[in-house]
């Protein structure tokens, strides 16, 4: 199994969404996130302050998937996501040991 997570703009939500339901129901959690990157379009004259308004509101998805759709979930991401301007966010894919359904006890990919 296989997480991937993806820092987007809050924006893009519906759009990513939209490209993730093309794949088939997925579950998930979203996660409303301050960051920190590039993207600095608080900037102010005082650096104690300056420091703190770098944080900028993102959407955080976080999608637990079979190996095998890890690579498609990706790129359905990076594509809806995408405007070409700093601060569109990341996409880390990272392997995942156990999954446990409470309901029923289920295990592995058949708890997903
Ligand atoms: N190395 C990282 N680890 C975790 N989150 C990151 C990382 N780099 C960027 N992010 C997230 O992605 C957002 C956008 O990154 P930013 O650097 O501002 O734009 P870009 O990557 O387009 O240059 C950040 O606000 C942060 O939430
Ligand atoms: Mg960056």
């Amino acid at each position: 199994m296989k997480k991937v997570e993806a820092v987007i703009r809050k924006e893009k939500f519906g759009e990513v969404k939209a490209a993730l339901e093309e794949i088939g129901t997925l579950s998930l959690n979203s996660i409303e996130i301050a960051g920190s990157g590039e993207q600095k379009e608080f900037k102010q004259q005082w650096r104690a302050s300056e420091y703190a308004l770098y944080l900028i509101p993102k959407m955080k998805l976080e999608i637990v998937v079979p190996d095998d759709l890890a690579e498609v979930l990706a790129e359905q991401v990076l594509k809806a996501a995408w405007t070409g301007n700093i601060g569109d966010g990341m996409v880390f894919i990272s392997p995942v040991d156990e999954a446990v359904r409470v309901r029923t006890g289920e295990k592995g990919v058949d708890a997903l």
